[in-house]
Parts: structure tokens; sequence; C-alpha cells
């Protein structure tokens, strides 16, 4: 496994395997492993013939609030995990490395970030396709991977490819959860442990909303309702939001007749955990 902490030294590798026709699959990732991105290490190993993956906290996409500064990090062991998955190519840059000057051009999501994580979080997704857009060129892959808990990301990773024509192919991986369903989160070590407790009931409420669906109703409003009550019920947890919207086009709707998704997102004392499920009728 090479690790690579330049952007050039980075570009001269990919287009040797450019070069040599080697198929590249891509995870980008903010570091501190769990079993989510292993997946999508795994994934990637099965269809190309390169496995690159970049470990980069990116400023760009934590408000000024968030936690930017105590994101967690633990370089070494994401290095070992790294090695003993099979990763080619192991791309760690510095911010000074990404960004070595004042933004000249920016890039604005105008579509998908009116609701979900994009209207509590304004801004966060123009750091992600910006962020992002950089690393396609720099990495240059022919498939990318993205994780369903990021459910969000992934529909606005999906504009970023159609609508710049990056020549890649987008790959969606299903959440990675622990034993008793809580999804897989770096930020699962803020819990506390009465939290820890507690937070299996997201995934609980999410299995309800699908079993409703399943059971024929058809009205987001009861779905809603039922979901924020469980969670009420079961969890010490702020609410963010709790919405029900066609996926992946992220639209209010009044009937449930095309492929929805059911996200929330709720506020532990330190942790602010998001899960959602993706049905279709
Ligand atoms: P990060 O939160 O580190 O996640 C990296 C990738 O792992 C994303 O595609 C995410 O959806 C996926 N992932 C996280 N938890 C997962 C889980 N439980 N199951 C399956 N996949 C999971 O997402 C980011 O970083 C950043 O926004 C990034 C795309 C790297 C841009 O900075």
């Amino acid at each position: 496994m090479k690790i690579i902490r330049s952007v050039a030294e980075m570009q001269k590798e990919t287009l040797m395997h450019k070069e040599n026709k080697r198929s590249i699959g891509f995870a980008p990732t903010m570091g501190y492993f769990h079993k989510g991105h292993l997946q999508l290490i795994e994934e990637a190993k099965k269809e190309n013939d390169i496995v690159a993956v970049s470990i980069f906290v990116n400023p760009l996409q934590f408000g000024e609030n968030e936690d930017f500064g105590r994101y967690p990090r633990d370089e070494k062991r994401d290095i070992q995990l790294a090695e003993s998955y099979g990763v080619d190519l192991l791309f760690i840059p510095t911010v000074e490395e990404m960004y070595p000057t004042k933004p000249q051009l920016n890039m604005v999501m105008v579509d998908r970030v009116d609701v979900l994580c994009g209207k509590s979080r304004p801004g966060h997704f123009d750091g992600v396709v910006t962020v992002l857009a950089k690393l396609f060129h720099i990495v240059q892959p022919n498939r990318a991977y993205f994780g369903l808990k990021d459910a969000q990301q992934i529909a606005v990773v999906d504009v970023l490819i159609q609508q710049y024509n990056f020549p890649i192919e987008l790959i969606r991986v299903p959440t990675a959860r622990e034993d008793n369903g809580l999804a897989m989160s770096s930020r699962n070590v803020y819990l506390t442990e009465q939290e820890r407790a507690e937070a299996p009931a997201i995934i609980h409420a999410l299995q309800e909303a699908k079993s409703l669906m399943e059971n024929e109703e058809r009205h987001p409003a009861v779905i809603v309702e039922k979901v924020r009550a469980l969670l009420q019920q079961h969890t010490s947890a702020k609410i963010d939001y709790v919405e029900l919207l066609s996926y992946p086009e992220l639209k209010t709707i009044e009937q449930i007749n095309q492929q929805v998704i059911v996200a929330v997102a709720v506020q532990f004392e330190k942790a602010r955990l998001i899960d959602n499920i993706i049905y279709h009728p």
C-alpha cells in the first residue's frame, strides 16, 4: 500500500494506472474507520484493479459551531486497517495541500439541499461537492463508493457526477450497523453509555415506518408522526428532523407512490446521529 500525502504524487500514480488500463475504485472518507468504511473498501476491492481511499477531514463541510476541531482522528489505526483490507493507494493530504489558497471559485448546490441535513447544516453540501470535485479530478476513479447511511450525500453526489460529466459510476453501499441496529458512525464515540442504549430506537422507529408502508399506509404525515412519537418515547435526544420525501429527488410528496426516504436526525448531548430507510412501494 502506498501512503500519499501530496496532490502531485497522487495524480502521478493515478495517471500511471490509467495508462496501464487499470480500473480504479475510490472511497472518499474522513477517516476514523469503522465497519461502514471498510465495507466500501471491500466492495471497491471486488470490482476494480486498484483501490484508492482518501482520508481528509474537510473543513469546508463543517459549520462554524460544528465538530471540525474535535472530529475523531486516528491515522495510525486507519493506516493499519487500510493495509489489512488491501487498499492500494491511501491519500492523506493536509488542509494546506488541498486548499493552498483562499477560494477563487465556489460550488453551490441549488437542488436537493433545502431539506434534511442540507437545511439543518447550511453550506454543508457545498463543502462536500467542492472537496469531491477536487478528489475526483485527483484520483480519476472509474467507480466511487458511498454509503447509504448518508443518503442525501448520495443524492447530491449523483447531481455532481451528472451535471459536471464526471465519467464515474456511483456505487451505493448499504448501511453497516452494530448488532443492535445502530448505524455505524465515527461520531458514535461521542455517545454516553445511556445514549448508546437508547440509540437503537432510531432504527426501530424507521423499521416501524417501513412496516406501516408495507401495510399500505400511504400518507407521509402519519408515518412521520409515528416515527417522531417513537423517538420521543424511547430516547432523550432532541429531534432535529423526521422527514419523508421522494428519493433521490428529495421532494415533499402527498402520497407514497414512488421510491421514498424516511430520514431522521437527532441530537444527543455531544453526538448528532442520522439514519434513514429507503422504501419502494
Ligand atoms: P465519512 O463520514 O468518513 O464517510 C465516508 C463514507 O463512508 C461515506 O460514503 C459514508 O456514507 C460512508 N459511511 C459512513 N457510515 C456508514 C455506515 N454505517 N454504513 C455504510 N457506509 C457508511 O461522508 C464523508 O465522510 C464525507 O462527507 C466525504 C464524502 C468523505 C467528503 O468529505
